[in-house]
């Protein structure tokens, strides 16, 4: 694999909303195998600059480079498809659905081909019981989200 300096690149990113300008030309560039914290005061517009690269927002101006290619993120499923993934500091759980469907919203593993696909709902449980045990998280993922308790 060829070697370059930085994975992702973002460049003199603008973004304006109504009367704010939430970015002015910010630049941020991330090498790979590094590890970032982004941090500001509240408004400095670490959420924008993250949207933006997660196609929740299209900059105003500025380009984003992911392994050396400039991409146009229309939208979140675009950012998937590039390998950018964005937990998001509000969260809005989908509470009558249950808690593995929550975990794999909008990427369900799906079965069968063509017109005749289906949710894969024992990969589903499979995949999130895993990910549960390497977390050690005890929820049972067929439990509805809405029977919860917040804490
Ligand atoms: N959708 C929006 N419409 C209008 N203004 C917005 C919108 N989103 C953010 N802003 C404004 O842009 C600026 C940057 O906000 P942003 O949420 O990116 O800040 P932040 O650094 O994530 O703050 P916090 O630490 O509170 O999460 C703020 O002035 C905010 O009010
Ligand atoms: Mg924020």
């Amino acid at each position: 694999m060829e070697e370059f300096e930085f994975l992702l690149e973002m460049n003199n990113i603008s973004k304006e909303f109504p009367g704010v300008r939430a970015l002015d030309n910010v630049t941020l560039k991330v090498r790979p195998g590094t590890v970032h914290a982004l941090m500001g005061e509240n408004g400095a517009g670490k959420s924008t600059l993250m949207k933006c690269l997660f196609g929740i927002y299209k900059q105003d101006s500025g380009e984003i480079i992911l392994d050396q290619q400039k991409l146009e993120i229309h939208n979140s499923k675009d950012a998937l498809n590039y390998g950018i993934s964005m937990i998001h500091q509000e969260l809005h759980p989908v509470p009558h659905r249950d808690v593995m469907e929550n975990v794999w919203l909008g990427r369900f593993p799906m079965t069968g081909f063509g017109p005749f696909q289906f949710v894969d709902h024992k990969k589903m449980y499979a995949d999130t019981t895993a990910l549960f045990q390497q977390l050690e998280i005890d929820i049972d993922p067929n439990a509805l989200v809405k029977t919860l308790s917040d804490s």
